[in-house]
């Protein structure tokens, strides 16, 4: 996944806190009485939103408001014409439509989210009768960009988009959200020790747990991206002890897809028959792709695979390094495929399993049957019932082969862990990772 687009920390100097209140609220299912309305001048506080046009025009006339019941409803801090707010029990076509949710993303204006921002509006993540508001939380330096996406999102008509705030402040952009997914992060850069990059992201999961904690729904599902995306997923959860820890999740769900690809490949069938694909641990090359408990048409992948070797061996190491061989071809990391996994975690969990199948995701360990350390975030094989929760599958079977490899990544984890102490209230870090530890998958 590919690391981009730093959410900046939220800093205590009034001046920039309220130079960051930037906030783009735009209606989007755009009538043709509500194209033609005109922006107000907007209030001092936003006035570097005022550049915005997207398609209404400027010419300071006052707009026209959509009357709902006789009544004009306003959203609070906004401005002009993106103020407006649609009643959808007003309208026949949408008056079956759910309660609107909101979805933070982080690093919105990045690659990942940029595949990702219209799967989410487009209605094929949430499904077609959920209403969205898309809360969108950039950089200082990323802002034009973000204004740039909410204007793309504008020009896309979605029915089901009915609100785009921007913003760079968390504490303002996760207000009420129901999902936060965490993309942004910062590339770790040259010479830079892995322990300062634990730190520096960390430092930015840290303040988003803080700022989730505080303005979030209080049953938030929260899906962690950014690398190193489990040891982050575990210091947002440990700032936001309001927030059930079972909601937070590490995305492995990329290392699933990439391992049935492998899996369906060898054994030349299509994709859609592999099943039962866990991958274990963390999100870096010491992840274990479980072709123990995996299936191909319902059987055992051992069955149908009889080269053993490549399965420890080639397949095994050929997920682990997935990452990095896409980095070397592209130039980047991988950001559709990464968008498309989200998308996949997401619909796991508001979608029930299918019966004798379940997917991978890097849950806080907290009481699980595998004797994994507690208080880790660690992926494992999970099943929901489509409400956003989820349980752990409890009986997949564990030969030496797993356990040792497990105990590895394991290992690599209670490292990070200790290494960011500072940042989960554990007291004092002390960080001794070697050079190869906590590789990512595009380090390679
Ligand atoms: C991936 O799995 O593609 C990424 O996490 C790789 C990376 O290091 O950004």
């Amino acid at each position: 996944m590919a690391m981009s687009d730093l959410s900046t920390p939220k800093t205590t100097s009034p001046f920039l806190r309220s130079s960051s209140q930037l906030r783009l609220s735009s209606k989007l299912h755009l009538s043709n009485q509500f194209r033609h309305l005109h922006l107000l001048p907007p209030p001092l506080h936003a006035t570097s939103i005022s550049k915005i046009s997207c398609s209404v025009s400027q010419n300071n006339q006052a707009p026209v408001a959509v009357q709902e019941n006789g009544s004009v409803k306003t959203k609070k801090e906004c401005y002009g014409v993106f103020c407006l707010t649609y009643d959808l029990k007003a309208e026949e076509e949408t008056k079956s439509w759910k309660k609107m949710i909101n979805i933070a993303v982080s690093g919105a204006a990045g690659m990942i989210s940029n595949h990702l921002l219209f799967k989410l509006a487009s209605g094929s993540v949430f499904g077609p009768d959920q209403p969205i508001a898309l809360k969108l939380l950039g950089s200082e330096r990323s802002i034009q960009a973000l204004e740039g996406v909410a204007m793309e999102l504008e020009d896309s008509l979605f029915p089901l988009l009915r609100e785009v705030d921007i913003g760079t402040d968390p504490y303002e952009v996760f207000q009420d959200v129901d999902w936060a997914l965490l993309i942004g992060a910062k590339p770790r850069g040259p010479g830079m020790e892995r322990a300062a990059l634990l730190d520096i992201n960390g430092q930015i999961f840290a303040e988003q747990g803080k700022a989730l904690n505080a303005v979030a729904s209080p049953n938030v599902k929260v899906l962690v991206v950014g690398n190193p995306c489990n040891t982050n997923a575990l210091i947002c959860l440990k700032n936001a002890p309001n927030i059930p820890a079972k909601n937070f999740h590490a995305l492995t769900r990329l290392d699933e897809n990439r391992a049935k690809c492998q899996l369906a490949l060898k054994a030349g069938v299509f994709y859609d028959k592999v099943s039962n694909m866990t991958i274990w641990g963390n999100h870096s090359t010491t992840q274990v792709p479980d072709f123990l408990n995996a299936r191909i048409n319902g059987r055992p992948v051992k069955e149908v695979i009889t080269d053993h070797k490549w399965l420890e061996e080639g397949f095994t190491e050929s997920v682990q390094k997935r990452g990095g061989l896409l980095i070397q071809k592209w130039g980047r990391s991988s950001a559709a495929s990464t968008a498309v996994s989200i998308v996949d975690a997401i619909k796991s969990l508001v979608t029930p399993t299918p019966e004798g199948d379940w997917f991978s995701t890097g849950v806080y360990t907290n009481g699980n049957p595998y004797g994994i350390a507690e208080d880790l975030v660690f992926s494992m094989p999970c099943r929901s019932k489509g409400d956003g929760d989820y349980e752990l599958v409890k009986d997949v079977e564990i030969d030496d082969y797993l356990r040792k490899r497990i105990a590895k990544s394991e290992a690599e984890l209670l490292a990070e862990k200790k290494c960011v102490a500072h940042l989960t209230g554990d007291g004092i870090a002390f960080c001794d990772l070697g050079p190869v530890d906590t590789m990512l998958p595009g380090e390679v």
